[in-house]
């Protein structure tokens, strides 16, 4: 049993896919509660379940769990048609799971037009295309800024159809299509989502300030990475929901204090990936990005795409940290470097002669900074059986405390392998995490 904070919050730190459904999954037995907030099924959450892969895209990593229950606070975009074959999915695998997934009624529903709004802007974008998951992300947040959401509580009130008659007006207006057409298939779209979703729905704003109050532990599992955050992020190459504390605060209403502290888990992969378009300044190209798209299984988990891959970037991580309030680090992948004789890491960028140990503040800069390389040996040895921090290699040792020398915060877990076991603690029993407000 190790000692964890009561209150966690697991973060990507770069572009998503970091590992964070790993960690969640290896974490959640020690928690009452695990809670997605923010984001919706454009996330892919990667776990192994009694030895099957599993890719959770709205329902908590924690849900193999039997003692946890898992939450889909405000701030996420449910579409019903996704979460119904996820519910199906996991039922297969654990039957009776359901009576511990809560949903709140506060959270807005992504229908098929959100999907087909997003793919006619992705279109009309021509080269400069976000490279959006293509599941309505955008236009669903759009409808939620607008006010004119349906959220699950709508499918029970008696204005329902008034609320789906804006909807449909607005969308037929911006899709140039007949207004009957969509507004009978919106009708169709709530009817499955009030009779498929409405046994789950909860208060769980309530839910979980009292388990606040009664000091449970609380898991929250960030989805996407500070790089694709609304505002903190590679603008406009984002999503349109917000990755860092403020997606957290605003996505499930509860607020911390110096007497509910929260610790937050920056989780990040020895190397870089990035799904979508964007300025990447470590991206390899050649024979080494093939090897670790094929070694890292480096393929996008809600797309399939081909995520391109880059060298540690520790100026991003740097600005995760900040703008993530990151106490302590999970470096993920560590394995996929086993066979590798030397590796790169980029400790700064030259933005056309500024060396930077951030990225720029205005990130129309970010595709002209270069990356300035530090280079360490290899560790060339298997790592996936290593379980004792003290049977780490020298090198990787090395890696580790390269970063943590440069970003500041120590790293609490390294991760050699893509199931619960392949684990090292670093700091023995204790996460011993530091917490915010400070
Ligand atoms: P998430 O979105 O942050 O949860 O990450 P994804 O699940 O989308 O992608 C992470 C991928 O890396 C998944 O295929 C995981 O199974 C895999 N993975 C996680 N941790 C490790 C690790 O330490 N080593 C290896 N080789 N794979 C890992
Ligand atoms: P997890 O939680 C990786 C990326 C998309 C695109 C941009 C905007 O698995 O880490 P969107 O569909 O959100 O409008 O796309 O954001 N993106 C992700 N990339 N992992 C994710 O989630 C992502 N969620 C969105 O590829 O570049
Ligand atoms: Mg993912």
């Amino acid at each position: 049993m190790k000692h964890v904070p009561q209150l966690l919050y697991i973060v990507g730190t770069h572009f998503g896919d970091e590992g964070k459904g790993k960690i969640v999954d290896t974490l959640a037995s020690q928690y009452d509660y695990a809670v997605r907030f923010s984001g919706g099924n454009n996330a892919g959450h990667t776990l192994y379940h009694q030895g099957k892969k599993i890719v959770l895209h709205l329902i908590p990593s924690a849900i193999f769990h039997p003692n946890t229950t898992c939450v889909i606070a405000q701030g996420v975009v449910l579409d019903p048609y996704g979460l119904q074959e996820e519910i199906k999915q996991v039922s297969t695998l654990m039957p009776g799971f359901d009576r511990r997934l809560a949903i709140s009624g506060n959270c807005a529903l992504l229908f098929p037009l959100h999907r087909d709004l997003d793919s006619m802007r992705e279109t009309s974008l021509g080269n400069k295309k976000i490279g959006t998951t293509g599941k309505g992300i955008g236009p669903a947040y759009e409808d939620i800024s607008a006010r004119r959401a349906i959220r699950l509580y709508d499918l029970l009130s008696p204005n329902l159809p008034d609320k789906l008659h804006t909807l449909a007006h607005h969308a037929s207006v911006i899709m140039q299509q007949p207004f009957d057409v969509i507004y009978s298939k919106l009708c169709c779209d709530a009817e499955f989502a009030k009779q498929t979703l409405s046994p789950f729905i909860v208060d769980t704003n309530t839910l979980l300030r009292d388990a606040l109050e009664k000091n449970r532990p609380i898991l929250f599992e960030g989805a996407q990475g500070i790089m694709l955050d609304l505002y903190a992020g590679s603008w406009p190459y984002v999503t349109s929901s917000s990755s860092t504390f403020a997606g957290l605060l605003t996505g499930t209403q509860i607020v911390p204090s110096p007497s509910n502290p929260v610790s937050v888990l920056g989780v990040c992969k020895a190397y870089t990936t990035r799904v979508g378009g964007g300025p990447f300044p470590t991206e390899i190209e050649g024979p080494i990005q093939d090897y670790l798209v094929e070694k890292g299984s480096e393929f996008g988990s809600t797309t399939g795409r081909k995520r391109r891959c880059g060298w540690l970037d520790l100026p991003m991580l740097r600005h995760a940290v900040r703008q993530g309030t990151v106490t302590s680090l999970c470096i993920t992948k560590l394995d996929v470097f086993d066979t590798f004789d030397t590796i790169s890491v980029c400790t700064m960028y030259d933005c056309n002669g500024r060396l930077l140990r951030y990225p720029p503040d205005n990130m129309n800069e970010l595709e002209f900074c270069k990356p300035i390389f530090t280079m360490l040996p290899g560790w060339k040895q298997s790592t996936n059986h290593i379980t004792d921090k003290n049977k780490i290699p020298t090198e990787m040792q090395s890696f580790i405390s390269l970063i943590e020398q440069e970003v500041g915060v120590s790293i609490a877990i390294i991760s050699v392998g893509t199931n619960r076991e392949n684990i090292v603690w670093c700091r023995g029993e204790d996460l011993n995490l530091h917490e915010f407000p400070h």
